[in-house]
């Protein structure tokens, strides 16, 4: 089970700039919050690591909290670092990882405070077996913290080289932004924005994507794919395994409503027409603005990742798929 990365990886990927910054992230990046924890299989998690780095996927993102149970998704990524990653493959990976919810008992296991975010970053280092990650995210804003003192824990983690670039997710546009200038006066300008966007959740057009164009911060939404709701898998009822069916899965099956089928049949139709998967068409319906560095999926096999990544050879949507696109969403489930 020797991995030696192919040798065209980088031949196929697209990479886009990530704001104002030198980084370039792959169009697709992969997320381990589901399915590569300790409930799941490792040579399962291991094939798709793989199959994402072969196939120019060089950004991975974690967060301390992922598994179930919590943190395991960061020991397994780790012990998959080690065995496959060897050499100098750590400089080919963009790594990032999160600090925010519930991660221990106690005033110091969540939320924002300088105390937990830096000890929870020490935490992730340990698991992932890394001397430092790529980008540290505040994973979201505290109401009790002042923003100034996560901001300086972020600043503090670059400072200190346990992270290159500081991110933050889950802000809305008012908070972004006085972060952004809080960061920006600490000399570790934000790098990312990481919140959730999908044909089903779009509150970042409200303000937040022009915020992140004016600041020159990149955004890499997060669930583009809705946990699954936006493919052909939940037509036919709830498939055995999906994560809807999971007990510790974070889509329930009541958020699978009537109307909400209808809506997703309507969808894959037109991806039918486009000859895509539903899958491939909500990705590139992100990446028709220039604003989105990046989205970031997740996988539960190589062949949801290898379908996902397939819609890179049909990017362009017309006007006319759009509107259609924009008639079916604006029915509200
Ligand atoms: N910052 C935050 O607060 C936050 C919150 C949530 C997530 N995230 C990040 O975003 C990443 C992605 O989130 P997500 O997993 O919700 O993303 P997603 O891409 O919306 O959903 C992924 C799920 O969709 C299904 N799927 C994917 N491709 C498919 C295909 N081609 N055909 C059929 N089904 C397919 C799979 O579900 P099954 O498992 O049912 O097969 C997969 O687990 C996370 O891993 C994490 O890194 C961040």
């Amino acid at each position: 089970m020797n991995y030696t990365p192919l040798a065209d990886r980088y031949s196929k990927m697209a990479y886009n700039r990530c704001g104002n910054s030198g980084v370039l992230l792959p169009a697709i990046s992969l997320g381990l919050w589901h399915n590569f924890g300790s409930v799941d299989d490792f040579e399962t998690a291991r094939s798709i690591i793989r199959r994402a780095f072969d196939k120019g996927i060089t950004h991975f993102d974690l967060a301390n909290n992922y598994g179930p149970a919590p943190g395991t998704a960061e020991e397994n990524f780790g012990a998959i670092l080690k065995k496959d990653f060897t050499g100098n493959l750590r400089d080919e990976l963009i790594i990032s990882t999160k600090a925010g919810y519930y991660m221990w008992p106690g005033p110091y296991g969540e939320w924002g405070s300088r105390k937990y975010l830096l000890s929870s970053l020490d935490q992730s280092l340990k698991r992932m077996q890394l001397e430092y990650v790529d980008i540290f995210y505040s994973h979201r804003p505290d109401p009790n913290t002042p923003l100034e003192e996560t901001m300086m824990a972020l600043n503090t983690a670059v400072k200190s080289g346990k992270a290159l670039y500081a991110g933050i997710s889950n802000y809305k546009a008012p908070e972004a932004k006085r972060a952004f200038a809080i960061l920006k006066q600490l000399g570790t300008p934000c790098l990312i924005h990481q919140p959730k966007y999908s044909m089903f959740e779009r509150w970042v057009e409200d303000g937040l994507l022009d915020v992140l164009e004016e600041n020159g911060v990149g955004c890499i939404p997060f669930s583009p794919l809705a946990q699954g709701l936006l493919t052909d898998k939940y037509l036919k009822g709830i498939p055995e395994g999906s994560r809807a069916a999971k007990p510790h899965g974070f889509l329930k099956t009541t958020d699978i409503t009537e109307e909400r089928l209808q809506q997703i049949k309507q969808l894959n139709e037109l991806a039918k027409k486009r000859n895509q998967s539903l899958a491939q068409m909500a990705l590139v319906w992100l990446m028709k603005d220039k604003r989105i560095t990046t989205v970031l999926i997740g996988a539960s096999s190589v062949q949801q990742l290898d379908n996902n990544i397939d819609c890179l050879n049909n990017v362009v949507l017309s006007d006319d798929e759009l509107k259609k696109i924009e008639s079916v969403l604006k029915k509200k489930p």
